[in-house]
């Protein structure tokens, strides 16, 4: 352990136990493995300075020691201010040099005082989950954009806000929607956010899932993911929608779709994943039974309108870590989860190292698409190439040790033949 401390973490002396988890992280992240491998030999990122704002958890840090030992020069802040592992942090500091500013529970003066730090170390590439990085530059930083060869971004919510500026014609480098590989959001937001989310709600709390109505609010991949997991677990999912053809397909995933001011009348438990401000607003509170828990796995703690539920509540009482009663003047109790914040890095450790692998190792390879490709970019929002994407895949099923078939010759002409017919 070096002694020098480059960055701000709540306690320096954690690093060993956090050294611990990143390398049990590791064992399950192979695909991430390999590129690292390969970066050590290419040392594709040589010199670049990489800022990157992501939750600061034992899957990230093995990305950041992938890219660090692809030649990197990366610093990193986190992308919320409860999603930090205090002892990664540590560890990410002292046992592999990579200055790291996140503290859990900052505030957020604090959390903004993290992402100006990354920033002042003027970076050519950044690598953000939720756009914080992007959108800071782009309002009171603007005097980085001229360095900036480009960025990656993580996560649906991030992806949308960079194609409203790209629409908006504001943003002023390339970015690449890490998110918009099949191998990241068909993987990482469904099956990851399904079983992370249920995991801290279950750590939170310990409640029985089987038999309690759990309200799926959003049906995007994140939606499909906690859905699907909490019906596995027992639970009868009521899901709502804004999109009909995502109500249909709950409504055909055998689930009961409902407008969610019913649905607020019915639910235990309430899970927001749609990206959107006020989807459980005061109307869908004021509703909601005796002992009814809320909890959002969205990005951002807007989903749920906190403010209103203060304004609802006669008190407020922190009850176990990352669970707040509140009592309304009739008597009737409801519960915030981790202050509105996603839940799944907040009350426990977010996705699984496996499914990050795929996340990772995509966002990998897109600072090195970035770095190879900036000559040919615009300032818009990209997607890594396909046979990247097929490849992550290919990889994983090999890790994996699942065998898969290939086309014949004759398969893949006519494939791409439209003569023959009936
Ligand atoms: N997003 C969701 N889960 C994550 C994890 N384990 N590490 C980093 N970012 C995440």
């Amino acid at each position: 352990m070096t002694t020098s401390i480059k960055g701000d973490v709540r306690d320096i002396s954690l690093s060993a136990r956090g050294k611990d988890r990143i390398e049990w992280a590791a064992k399950d992240m192979p695909v991430l493995r390999l590129i690292r491998e390969r970066f050590i030999k290419e040392q594709p990122l040589k010199g670049i300075r990489v800022s990157g704002c992501l939750h600061i958890t034992t899957e990230t840090a093995n990305l950041a020691i992938t890219l660090k030992a692809g030649g990197a020069d990366l610093v990193l802040c986190a992308s919320n201010p409860l999603s930090t592992q205090d002892d990664v942090a540590a560890a990410l500091v002292s046992e592999y040099g990579i200055p790291t500013y996140a503290i859990k529970g900052e505030d957020e003066d604090v959390y903004y005082r993290h992402i100006n730090a990354v920033l002042d170390h003027n970076p050519q590439l950044t690598m953000d989950d939720g756009c914080d990085l992007v959108s800071t530059i782009h309002t009171k930083r603007k005097d980085l954009i001229p360095t900036i060869i480009g960025g990656m971004e993580e996560t649906t919510t991030g992806v949308i806000r960079l194609h409203s500026m790209e629409k908006q014609g504001v943003l002023k480098f390339p970015v690449l929607a890490v998110n918009d590989s099949d191998t990241k959001h068909m993987f990482d937001n469904r099956y990851g956010t399904g079983q992370s989310s249920l995991d801290a709600i279950i750590r939170s709390t310990n409640i029985l899932l089987a038999g309690r109505t759990a309200v799926v609010v959003g049906y995007g991949w994140c939606g499909r993911g906690v859905a699907s997991r909490a019906h596995g677990m027992g639970s009868n999912v009521i899901v709502c929608e804004v999109d009909p053809t995502r109500a249909l397909e709950a409504v055909m995933d055998g689930y009961r779709v409902m407008p969610i001011l019913e649905a607020a009348k019915l639910g235990d438990l309430f899970v927001t994943v749609t990206g959107d401000i006020n989807v459980l607003d005061r109307a869908h509170m004021e509703v909601m039974k005796n002992g009814a828990i809320i909890a959002n796995s969205g990005h951002f703690n807007d989903e749920i309108n906190i403010t209103e539920l203060e304004k609802l509540a006669v008190s407020k009482r922190r009850v176990r870590d990352f669970v707040d009663e509140y009592t309304y003047a009739d008597g009737r109790q409801v519960h915030l989860l981790a202050e509105g914040r996603l839940v799944n890095l907040s009350a426990a450790e977010g996705h699984p190292a496996s499914v990050m692998d795929m996340s990772f190792a995509n966002q990998a390879l897109a600072a090195e698409y970035v770095l190879q490709h900036a000559k040919e970019m615009e300032p818009k929002v990209y997607t890594l190439p396909e046979n990247l994407d097929k490849e992550i895949a290919r990889l994983k099923l090999h890790a994996m040790g699942i065998g898969f078939d290939t086309l014949t010759a004759e398969q893949e002409a006519y494939l791409s033949s439209w003569e023959s017919g009936t």
